[in-house]
């Protein structure tokens, strides 16, 4: 037999619900490792996140950055805690500064899809991704927000540079996915020279893209095609902020953020996470439904070239779903709690890697 691939990975379990998360996505993995055999994860953990930093007064520990970008990827749980705040009101426990500045992770690439037998308010099928936008826009004014107690501004900047390589990126994914092959630019070009300076930069990238359409739509707008016409969607890119809202909104639109994982993906580094937070009223009770963060890790293993493994993830989390294996309640939560929720997608991954 020949040896198996080696991928080493970091894994960040963040605060709040993170751990047990981590844990069950750790779980799947470990099961995919076993059933399909061609490769072989090594796991490095680190701290970060709101407890380091009431703690230790860093969100990161010295040196986890090297560590990751030493690493072939990084696994995350949520982070932040409410009341840990940094002196200017922000959160302190958010690594999005850190991991997505830090790592020029430029590209978050959230997929909203449907899953069988989840209960979601807008009727499926749904599939479509959108690239969200993840060193500038607005959000590069985290930590930098000027004013006083009368007026506060934040500067949303918009790059030719950070501009063309997110929508490339989008373009490259359509390229990539079945179906439509469509790149639609998402803005608010009608208001503010940012946006519409984005819009221009997509249109001049597209050129180059011949065999994928190219459609354009206000932010606004936008918002309400994702909920009444989200069959129209194949890839989506857009700004921080907007990313930021609308991957909430699609998530919704298939049954809750819950299950929505997110890759921040750059040219040298990327991690993976679930695009909700660490609902730390959930936390330690086993409660939390772990599928944002074992899509999250299928994510990974695709970016780690385990494309095969990927997809016996994925399959995985919908024939448990399908099969009434797992089940969700009302709330989101999967009967019976996160850890037995980890052992039936383990489980699954095992019959579904023989079928
Ligand atoms: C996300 C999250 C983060 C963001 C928070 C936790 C700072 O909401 O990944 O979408 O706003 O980027
Ligand atoms: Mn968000």
């Amino acid at each position: 037999m020949s040896s198996p691939r080696i991928h080493r990975i970091v894994v960040i379990e963040g605060d709040g619900i993170g751990p047990e998360l981590v844990g069950a996505a750790m779980r799947v993995l470990e099961a995919v490792q076993e059933a399909y055999g061609g490769f072989r994860l090594e796991a490095e953990y680190r701290e970060g996140g709101a407890e380091l930093y009431r703690r230790s007064g860093v969100n990161l520990a010295p040196g986890t950055l090297d560590a990751i970008r030493a690493a072939d990827a990084t696994m995350k749980g949520p982070v932040g805690l409410p009341e840990v705040r940094l002196p200017d009101g922000t959160e302190a426990g958010p690594l999005g500064g850190v991991l997505r500045i830090g790592l020029d992770t430029y590209a978050s690439l959230r997929p909203v899809r449907s899953l069988p037998g989840v209960p979601a308010p807008v009727a499926g099928p749904i599939d479509y991704a959108i690239v969200r936008e993840n060193t500038e826009g607005l959000y590069l004014s985290r930590g930098k927000g000027v004013g006083n107690d009368q007026a506060v501004a934040d500067t949303l900047l918009v790059t030719r540079k950070g501009t063309e390589r997110v929508v490339r990126f989008a373009f490259e994914l359509a390229r990539r996915r079945d179906g439509a092959k469509r790149v639609t630019c998402v803005d608010k070009s009608n208001v503010l020279a940012s946006y519409a300076f984005f819009r221009r930069v997509f249109d001049e990238v597209g050129e180059a893209y011949p065999d994928v359409q190219r459609d354009h739509l206000y932010a606004d707008a936008a918002a309400q095609a994702l909920v009444l016409h989200p069959q129209r969607f194949d890839v989506l890119v857009m700004e921080n902020l907007l990313g930021d809202i609308l991957s909430d909104l699609g998530g919704a639109t298939v049954g809750g953020i819950g299950l929505c994982p997110a890759g921040n993906i750059g040219d040298a580094h990327a991690y993976f996470e679930p695009i909700h937070g660490s609902a730390p009223d959930l936390a330690g009770q086993d409660k939390a439904n772990p599928i944002s963060q074992v899509l999250a890790a299928a994510l990974m293993l695709e970016h780690l070239g385990e494309r095969e493994a990927a997809a016996l993830v994925r399959r995985a989390v919908a024939w448990s779903l399908e099969q009434g294996k797992l089940v969700l309640a009302k709330n989101g939560q999967p009967e019976g709690g996160t850890r037995r929720a980890a052992e039936t997608l383990a489980a699954a991954v095992r019959t579904v890697a023989h079928e």
